[in-house]
């Protein structure tokens, strides 16, 4: 597989590309799907269906990887939280975590509740040709933790910094029962089929440079190792988001560094480049325009030179846009001389 490949820094015929969000709003095959499912949990609860949006983008785009089809926010919720997604509103947890009472009810067991996940990339992984990749994901303990505090998105993320620095205990605490969590549900994800993980920190950029390192990076870290002692053949990615200022401080056994739009590529192959292969980085709304699209593409690819790179959105596609533009994207690297 050209992905997996690329991912331990082996030369491929060509820079593989998928796309954060790859499966969704802009696509009218997955809104249909979507539709039939009744609404967006019900499709990530539904293996058949939720099988199916993972592998539109293949069809359609041609990318090299597929992304298996949830959310990170199933984990929390079989966790006992109560997940609402509200139509325009976002993600909620009507019932944020508050007392220790609240944290002692997590349910420690939902890696197994997790079911029609690993049905879902048991399906996926039959239908997909075999030199596509099936990506398995989950968020950060600290962006989950995030969502779990705050109860669905913010732009002060105060309650979860009052509760940072008023009980720092409680925190690690809660990041500590995620780990343990998130390492059973990607391992799961693994023994289904998957090809790679990727864990996303969504909400890095929320902290300080300590904060980030005490409260975030060694989570995900700690879930990469873990990983990795045992499945030294899946390629592990971390992406945490907003974190270029930060690069100093990147350290682990992982794989794939995943550098968002903000960070600019060539700092961070300055910076990780020998380290770890580096996956993205173009701008998402360059994709309203081939113009653009051309543009980002040629000053990423020359900088990577084709080496130890993944390419990538630097976050992910947005509902509006046009699936010509993404296709053009896709063959632009694709072809890319
Ligand atoms: O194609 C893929 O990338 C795979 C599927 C995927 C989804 N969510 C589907 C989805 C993945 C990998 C995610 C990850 C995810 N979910 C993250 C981390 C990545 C990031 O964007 O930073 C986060 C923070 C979430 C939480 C979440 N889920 C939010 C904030 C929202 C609403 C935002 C929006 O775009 O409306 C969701 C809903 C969601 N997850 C949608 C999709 C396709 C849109 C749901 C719909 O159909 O209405």
């Amino acid at each position: 597989m050209i992905f997996v490949d690329a991912c331990f820094g082996k030369e491929t015929p060509h820079t593989p590309i998928w796309m954060m969000r790859q499966a969704g709003r802009y696509l009218s095959e997955y809104m249909a799907v979507r539709e039939k499912a009744g609404n967006f949990l019900n499709l990530c609860h539904a293996p058949e269906m939720a099988a199916e949006v993972t592998l539109q983008p293949i069809d359609i785009l041609g990318v090299d990887a597929a992304i298996l089809f949830s959310d990170i926010l199933v984990v929390p919720n079989e966790m006992g939280m109560e997940l609402q997604f509200l139509k325009g509103e976002g993600p909620k947890f009507p019932k944020p975590l508050e007392t220790v009472e609240d944290l002692e009810n997590l349910d420690m067991e939902a890696s197994k509740k997790l079911t029609y996940v690993y049905e879902t990339i048991e399906l996926v992984r039959k239908d997909l040709a075999p030199e596509k990749a099936l990506i398995g994901f989950a968020g950060s303990p600290w962006t989950l933790a995030t969502y779990m505090i705050e109860g669905g998105g913010t732009k002060t993320y105060s309650k979860v910094k009052k509760v940072i620095y008023s009980n720092p205990k409680y925190m690690e605490t809660l990041l500590e029962k995620l780990t343990v969590v998130l390492i059973e549900y990607l391992e799961k994800q693994i023994l289904a089929g998957v090809n790679a993980v990727q864990i996303f920190d969504s909400w890095a950029a929320a902290l300080e440079k300590d904060a980030f390192f005490k409260f975030s990076w060694k989570y995900m870290v700690q879930i990469a190792e873990t990983l990795k002692a045992k499945y030294p053949h899946i390629p592990v990615i971390l992406f945490p988001k907003g974190v270029g200022a930060y690069l100093d401080g990147i350290y682990g056994n992982f794989d794939v560094f995943g550098v968002d739009w903000g960070t600019p590529i060539e700092l961070a192959k300055e910076k990780l480049g020998d380290k770890y292969v580096l996956q993205g980085n173009l701008e998402p709304t360059r994709l309203y325009s081939k113009e653009a699209i051309s543009e980002g593409v040629s000053h990423i690819m020359e900088t990577m030179q084709g080496k130890r790179h993944i390419f990538n959105l630097g976050h992910g596609m947005l509902p509006d846009l046009d699936r010509n533009n993404a296709k053009f994207l896709v063959e632009s690297v694709q072809n890319y001389k």
